[in-house]
């Protein structure tokens, strides 16, 4: 079923972290947004910017660049200046690894 990456243990992966993982040619961010794993494309919709290295604060990623938020679980743009949201990935917790899917 599928076509999972393993991305780290549950244990590497404490609430406010993040790792990113290649899907393809795509930067992924798993985040572990209070308590909850959630993965977003690594890419902010307002120029580019990596969103990884900017404040994790609950479920909101704050773009280190330009300051625009994004809701981690959604990836709805939340606060200019960016206004399309971020692509979000599936993801799953099997026998306490992370894993995420591209496919929808
Ligand atoms: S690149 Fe992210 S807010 Fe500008």
């Amino acid at each position: 079923m599928g076509d999972w990456k393993e991305v780290c243990t549950e244990d590497e992966l404490a609430p406010g972290d993040f790792r990113t993982v290649w899907l393809d040619d795509i930067e992924v961010a798993v985040i572990n947004s209070n308590g909850k794993i959630h993965a977003i494309e690594n890419i902010c919709t307002h120029d580019g910017g990596e969103l990884t290295g900017g404040s994790i604060e609950g479920c909101e990623i704050e773009c280190p660049r330009h300051g625009a938020r994004f809701d981690i679980r959604t990836g709805e743009a939340l606060t200019p200046p960016a206004y399309e949201p971020v692509r979000t990935y599936r993801v799953k917790i099997e026998a306490a690894h992370v894993y995420v899917s591209a496919e929808d």
